[in-house]
């Protein structure tokens, strides 16, 4: 039995109805197992600017950081697009706040959902990719600047931001099939080519891991003709928030996508891929699926709990298996529905 602190933020539009997914699995998973998780749901992104002013209130940035583990829905919508400060700002705060550089993506392929693909099932069976996506630093974080006329963002990185995060890649490759390729745009970016360089330097720690590099347009063509050649996949915050949207079609949606958001110590955050998708928020329609998946990573990477966090994933194939799934793959049930069907399976 062990005690665990566990904060969600469910911020907007969907992002509560996912949260309140992935909390349904998540219990059931303390009483499967003889967990006690002890949950708080703090406020950020547009709900929070509603409430404080603040995309990120101090209140809520002291509670994940006494957490154990911290899950987040989404956040943003029309409703704060012309609003002085973003409910965006709020995400970017909090993962730079609590240091998460590494933010691993994972994109399967369930042989249940190969024909919900737009592309062929023979181009993507058995794809298992895992995108490692460095996420404090890059465009994200340089300086702006505006005028009437003018607009730039700056696009830094320094060794130590490129090889703390590719350290993770080449362990991660090491640990599953031993391919890594790392994607950049070292053809036209400084900051590409610092990464490239310094990729192939710590490549000599890890000679048994095989390494090649991609340019990120042609990655981005390769990932649609031929996803099954890759295994890790390591890049920088844009490039890899884009990929792995990308990577989501190849699963079939990108409510399938789960993603963990980790740091060298401290709480990770545990967030789908997906966004707040106003289109369909509010109408318990959205996958809770990247959601559990991102659960189940909690379990793994912020609780070590693995046997737990193999019993969700089991859980989740189970149910696709089953055919229990919302619309966007196929199925009828709505977002609690499967929620539900998934933690009855534990
Ligand atoms: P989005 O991911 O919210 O939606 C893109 C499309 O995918 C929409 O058609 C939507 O209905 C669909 N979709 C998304 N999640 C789904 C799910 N779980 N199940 C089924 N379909 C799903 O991207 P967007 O529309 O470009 O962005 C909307 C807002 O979300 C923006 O304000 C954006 O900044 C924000 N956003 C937040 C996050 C995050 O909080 N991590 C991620 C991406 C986008
Ligand atoms: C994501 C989102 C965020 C990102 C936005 C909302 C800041 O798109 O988590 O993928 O770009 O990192
Ligand atoms: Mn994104």
């Amino acid at each position: 039995m062990s005690r665990c602190s566990l904060v969600l933020l469910p911020g907007d539009g969907v992002g509560a109805e996912v949260t309140r997914a992935a909390r349904v699995v998540l219990e059931a998973a303390a009483v499967r197992f003889g967990h006690d998780f002890a949950f708080t749901e703090h406020l950020i992104g547009g709900a929070a600017i509603d409430a404080t002013g603040e995309p990120l209130p101090e209140a809520t940035l002291e509670a994940c950081l006494l957490a154990d583990a911290v899950f987040l829905g989404a956040v943003g919508g029309p409703k704060w697009d012309q609003a002085p400060k973003r409910p965006e700002q709020g995400l970017l705060a909090i993962r730079k706040r609590l240091g998460l550089f590494a933010n691993l993506r994972p994109a399967t392929v369930d042989e249940a959902l190969i024909t919900r693909s737009p592309l062929k099932p023979e181009a993507v069976r058995g794809v298992d990719i895992l995108i490692v996506r460095e996420l404090t630093g890059g465009v994200y974080f340089g300086e702006r600047t505006r005028t009437e006329t003018t607009a730039s963002d700056l696009c830094t990185y320094s060794v130590e931001e490129i090889e703390r995060v590719a350290r993770i890649a080449f362990e991660a490759a090491r640990g599953r099939c031993g391919r890594l390729t790392s994607v950049d745009k070292a053809n036209v970016l400084e900051t590409s080519r610092l990464w490239r360089e310094t990729v192939v330097r710590l490549h000599r720690d890890y000679p048994d891991v095989a390494l090649e590099h991609q340019l990120v347009d042609s990655m981005a063509m390769k990932l649609i003709t031929s996803p099954a050649d890759y295994d890790v996949v390591l890049t920088e915050n844009m490039f890899g928030d884009i990929l792995s949207d990308e990577a989501s079609v190849l699963a079939g949606s990108i409510g399938l996508l789960g993603s963990a958001s980790l740091g060298a110590s401290g709480p990770g955050i545990f967030e789908p891929i997906h966004g707040s998708a106003p289109d369909i928020a509010g109408q318990d329609r959205a996958n809770p699926i990247g959601a559990i998946r991102s659960a189940a990573m909690l379990l793994r990477y912020g609780l070590k709990l693995e046997t737990e966090a193999d019993a969700v994933e089991a859980a989740v194939v189970a149910a696709i298996v089953a055919g229990q799934l919302t619309g966007d793959v196929g199925g009828t049930l709505g977002t609690q529905a499967v929620a539900e069907g998934i933690a009855a399976r534990l």
